[in-house]
């Protein structure tokens, strides 16, 4: 495996093999299977979870990690092309990208979106400029539209549940936030619902559709599965029958980069806060989904995110076992 940036570029039975491989890694240890290897890790962004879990993925298979991050005391990093460097900024990525990769055996790189061209993050254009840098493999850390490590680890999640592929109901819904955030997970959660081939309803306010192609993308992946995908904005009828509702805020393509227009569009639609009256109509196991970081209070209550529906510490400890069985097959040889 030369990269690991996408699920769309596995079939679905390659990525039930990676999520078998998963299972038995933390079925059956194999602490030796790395030893040697070492996994660079490019943090442009911040983390918790991606950052730990990889850095246990990597020790469990007896590989090591380092960690590089703009608030580290590394000289500032500048990113723009054709600058003249007589800024604060004494590093250029040009330099320090190749650099970081040249002493490990493969690289993981998180950029968020800088959210202020649509067209440059749905072409995932600052990624794709920093893995044309690197000439080792590479994992997508999350990027500006894609986040396959969160999406894995949440088909492997559902998959431990018994939360049925094909034919179970998943509802991706928006919730309150007070950024506007990215694209990334939602975009990554809709494909992989898709591709899994579930019946995805996205469900979100007026103003808040996805754009086309994240859309189009997800109906292609469930037209190869048999899943289906629709959009909504009726809370009620999106929540009939639901085995699943995954959360997340995105920003309003209306008003892309603009946070103050952003704000004010938002303003009545602070009850878009995940509460029990919500899974009045659901199915009376339906799960609550999460990649956290969660605010509590404005996007999900704390009933919902202490009682029995939620696994969001399940998702979580999934990042590091999915991890592992792509380190495993990017790295091991075998
Ligand atoms: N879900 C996720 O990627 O968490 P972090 O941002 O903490 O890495």
């Amino acid at each position: 495996m030369d990269c690991f940036n996408d699920l769309a570029d596995f079939s679905a039975a390659e990525i039930r093999e990676l999520i078998t491989l998963a299972r038995r890694l933390d079925d059956k240890p194999e602490p030796r299977a790395l030893e040697g290897k070492v996994l660079s890790l490019l943090f442009l962004s911040p983390s918790l979870r991606t950052l730990a879990s990889f850095q246990s993925a990597m020790i469990r298979l007896g590989g090591g990690t380092f960690v590089i991050a703009p608030n580290m005391s590394i000289h500032g990093l500048e990113s723009r092309s054709g600058i003249v460097m007589d800024g604060v900024a004494a590093e250029h990525i040009h330099e320090a990208v190749p650099v970081i990769a040249s002493y490990g055996d493969a690289i993981g790189i998180r950029a968020f979106a800088k959210r202020e061209n649509l067209d440059d993050d749905l072409a995932d254009r600052e990624f794709r400029e920093l893995t044309a840098l690197v000439d080792t493999p590479y994992i997508n850390m999350e990027s500006a539209i894609n986040h396959p490590c969160q999406s894995l680890a949440d088909w492997k999640t559902m998959g431990d549940l018994g939360i049925p592929a094909n034919g179970g109901k998943f509802v991706l819904s928006w919730s309150w936030h007070p950024q506007p955030l990215p694209l990334a997970v939602p975009a990554a959660t809709l494909h992989m619902a898709a591709l899994r081939g579930m019946d995805v309803t996205v469900l979100r306010p007026e103003g808040f559709a996805l754009p086309d192609t994240i859309m189009e993308k997800a109906r292609q992946a469930a037209a190869t599965s048999g899943g289906t995908v629709t959009e909504t904005d009726d809370r009620a009828a999106a929540m009939q029958d639901s085995q699943v509702i995954y959360v997340n805020s995105w920003s309003s393509m209306q008003q892309y980069g603009n946070k103050h227009a952003q704000d004010k569009f938002k303003l009545e639609l602070r009850d878009w806060c995940v509460d029990e009256s919500w899974f009045d109509k659901a199915a009376s196991d339906c799960r609550f989904m999460h990649c956290l970081p969660v605010r509590r209070g404005v996007t999900v209550t704390d009933r919902i995110l202490d009682g029995s529906r939620s696994v969001v510490i399940a998702e979580a400890r999934n990042r590091m076992l999915v991890q592992m069985a792509v380190l495993h097959r990017m790295l091991s040889g075998s």
